[in-house]
């Protein structure tokens, strides 16, 4: 078991991340956050390319440095911006990342093959990279964080780029993953992990803020999502007192998601609030967090 103890971390002046404790078993640990939260820091810390300024990280009880390579042998990762060369097959550029590793060179093929299949790449994988989708560039970064068959998985926002299509094909690979390991996943997008992550950790003024099943992080504004109808008139003063989460044009007037303390209208309908609903209230007035 992974183990965050009051974690911080500081940039200089700037504190990035601070009183962070978590605990990462198996199953999938969706990291839901707008950009600059802090969620690339926290990620480099457990893959231990950067260290925290305070606190304490420990695998099965031991600090994760003292672990060293036999704690970077668990990992595999796949970081925000992952570099790849595009005149090379998924295959070539495996073997290398294996002699990188110093992977056994008998084992090395097989296993390329095996995570390979596992990403639904064996089709193209002789084929030089240059051609290929996001999502299939996203699958071989996939596949080199699961090279050396690791206990945790680590993906900083893997998502990125992908379309529709793509991401639910990536969302059924992560649970398949899951099944016998820990996967961590950073995204902002809430519909990449709200129907397969096991706990959602959101994180908010470089604090946590929420680490639940989403079905409890919802709890937290049941009875005061509503819906109504307005007129485009009358929109403009209803943004004014209410957090207006979502608003769509029906039948010539407003269809208005939005956050109230309790139902003052009748013509309103009370919702069941969703994951986004939350993300949206928490974050209201941060298109981006930091300096
Ligand atoms: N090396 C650094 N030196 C100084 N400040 C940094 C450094 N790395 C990150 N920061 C700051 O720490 C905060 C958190 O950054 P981080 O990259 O961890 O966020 P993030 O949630 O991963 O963002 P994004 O969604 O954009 O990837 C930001 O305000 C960022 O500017
Ligand atoms: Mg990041």
């Amino acid at each position: 078991m992974l183990v965050l103890q009051n974690v911080e971390k500081r940039y200089g002046d700037f504190t990035a991340l601070q009183a962070i404790d978590l605990e990462f078993k198996q199953g999938i640990y969706g990291l839901l956050s707008p950009n600059g939260a802090g969620k690339t820091t926290l990620i480099k810390m457990l893959v231990t390319l950067i260290q925290p300024t305070n606190g304490q990280i420990l695998y099965n009880g031991k600090p994760i440095e003292v672990l060293g390579e036999s704690y970077r042998e668990l990992i595999g990762y796949l970081p925000q911006q992952f570099g790849y060369y595009k005149h090379y097959t998924p295959a070539k550029y495996l073997t290398y990342l294996a002699a990188l590793k110093g992977m056994n060179k008998k084992e090395v093929k097989q296993r390329i093959d095996d995570v390979l299949e596992k990403v639904a790449l064996t089709e193209v994988k002789h084929k030089k990279m240059r051609k290929f989708s996001g999502g299939m560039i996203q699958r071989v970064g996939i596949a080199q964080a699961l090279l050396n068959d690791p206990k945790i998985l680590i993906l900083d926002e893997p998502t990125a780029g992908l379309d529709p299509k793509e991401r639910a094909r990536f969302r059924h690979l992560l649970s398949d993953l899951a099944r016998n390991r820990t996967v961590i996943i950073s995204t902002h997008i809430v519909s990449d992990i709200e129907s397969i992550a096991n706990e959602i950790i959101m994180i908010k003024n470089q604090e946590l803020l929420y680490k639940s099943p989403v079905t409890d992080i919802c709890q937290t504004l049941e009875g005061k999502v509503f819906e109504t109808s307005l007129s485009f008139d009358h929109l403009p003063s209803f943004r004014e007192t209410y957090l207006t989460l979502q608003e769509k044009q029906e039948h010539g007037k407003m269809l208005v998601r939005f956050v109230a303390n309790k139902p003052i209208d009748p013509s309103w309908n009370a919702v069941h609030p969703q994951l986004e609903d939350v993300f949206l209230a928490e974050y209201e007035n941060e298109s981006t967090i930091g300096r």
